[in-house]
């Protein structure tokens, strides 16, 4: 008699993923499709390098309330929700009726200073505690223009991120240094772990007389959902002004985990705040605002003052319907709910998941995924991880959590979308305890 031993932990974790993937390919003839006609001509098949996947991306056909369908007619629930500025799902009545009433009584854009990114103006300014705020397009925009302001405003160059940080498409941090495609990459100065407060300090005060600001996010959103202790962030936004320079809040991502977001939430006092995502109800959309002194440095009506441009800065639709969202929609009290039931799921989802390989972080509506050798649960920051990831386990959660009709992103990010059922995360749930039962072998730490 032959024996074989039983197969390694990554060599099984292999096969699944292969049989994972070849069934995908099976179930997916029409996003196949589209993915080989759509790479002749966009580079790759993709205009948004975070939603490609391989072998390829379910191309989506429609979506509904907390729903999308893909061309091959599978419906989901979505998890995704366009990574936080999806927050209202996809057919919320209140933008249904402003999209159209601002069409049919507004107009679309006036080429023209209007009584409407006024009124979203003060709502923000309210919101979020902004002595001053203006409106640009994107998250990433108003970043730029953020650090742009605190540039005049100290007249310095120098600015301090974190590894991990993701500010947007050209300003982003992975790995303690400077994507290749991040702007003025000579002028940024990385801390090589988040929420590590005397590494933050000793990087800080060796800029010395440069440093015009320090740019954080109160929960690294891209970087794997992990969250900012408050000691942190409060430590570091002093270590910034011993320099006498700017700490500047990127609330882009986070703004929705809290009424005023999580800088009023945890009394951090920015000098300055960007915002962006779910606020434009949909649409494309950014902000930054704050102190009174240091917004001041946009102020058309003093001479020497920074310009501050943007054909669609105040487009009338998104003024519109971020007023909109946020005022008939995202109400205080809705917010704190949300975010209860997130916590709520999150929870639930550590019971199901302790003792394996995937462990959870993120607050409120936002979760983060990761799959580690160890199953490690404190997670402070992404060099934590190092070494540790597996990504065979994340891919093969992937695509078994479609074929259960979940549509998470591949890396491991949730944005849950208000309208989200409760029997959807009850059956979440039981899909992932389904899934950790099916591969125990590979799962379990
Ligand atoms: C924290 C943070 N800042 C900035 C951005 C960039 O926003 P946008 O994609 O609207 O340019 C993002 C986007 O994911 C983000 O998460």
């Amino acid at each position: 008699m032959t024996s074989t031993s039983p197969p390694s932990n990554h060599e099984a974790s292999q096969a699944a993923l292969r049989a994972a993937e070849a069934r995908f390919i099976a179930n997916n003839p029409l996003s196949k499709a589209q993915h080989d006609l759509a790479v002749g001509t966009l580079p790759g098949g993709n205009t948004r390098t975070v939603l490609h996947t391989s072998p390829f991306p379910l191309s989506m056909k429609q979506g509904r309330g907390a729903y999308v369908w893909d061309l091959d007619g599978h419906k989901y629930l979505d998890f995704v929700g366009e990574l936080s500025a999806g927050l209202l799902g996809h057919s919320h009545p209140v933008i249904h009726k402003t999209f159209l009433s601002t069409f049919d009584t507004v107009g679309l854009s006036l080429g023209a200073t209007t009584v409407h990114e006024h009124a979203y103006a003060a709502l923000l300014s309210a919101r979020f505690r902004l002595a001053r705020v203006r409106m640009a397009n994107t998250g990433t925009e108003a970043n730029l223009h953020a650090l742009a302001g605190a540039r005049h405003f100290t007249g310095r160059r120098k600015v301090v991120v974190f590894s991990g940080g993701y500010h947007g498409a050209v300003l982003s941090f992975p790995d303690g240094k400077a994507a290749p495609n991040t702007v003025d990459r000579g002028d940024f100065v990385v801390v090589p772990r988040y929420n590590d407060l005397q590494l933050a300090r000793e990087v800080i005060e060796s800029v010395e007389k440069d440093l015009a600001a320090v740019l954080v996010e109160p929960m690294q959103g891209a970087g794997g959902c992990i969250p900012g202790t408050r000691e942190f962030l409060v430590g570091v936004r002093d270590a910034a002004h011993r320099q006498g320079a700017l700490f500047i809040l990127d609330e882009v991502m986070t703004s929705r985990l809290a009424p005023g977001g999580l800088g009023v939430e945890m009394g951090l006092e920015p000098d300055m705040v960007t915002l962006g995502k779910y606020l434009g109800g949909g649409l494309a959309f950014g902000a930054f605002g704050g102190r009174d002194d240091v917004m001041a440095v946009y102020d058309p009506r003093v001479e020497g003052s920074l310009a501050h441009s943007g054909t669609f800065n105040n487009n009338t639709m998104a003024m519109c319907v971020g007023y909109a969202a946020l005022s008939e929609v995202y109400k205080p009290e809705v917010n704190v709910a949300f975010n209860e039931r997130g916590n709520r799921f999150r929870e639930k989802l550590r019971e199901v998941t302790k003792g394996t390989r995937l462990s959870i972080t993120g607050r409120g509506s936002l979760l983060g995924l990761h799959f580690t050798e160890d199953g490690m649960e404190e997670i402070t920051c992404g060099e934590d991880l190092k070494g540790k990831e597996r990504r065979d386990l994340r891919d093969l959660f992937w695509f078994e959590m479609l074929e259960a009709g979940f549509w998470t992103t591949r890396r491991g990010y949730i944005a849950m979308i208000l309208e989200t059922p409760d029997e959807e995360l009850d059956a979440f749930l039981a899909a992932v305890k389904a899934f950790l039962g099916r591969h125990r072998d590979i799962m379990l730490v």
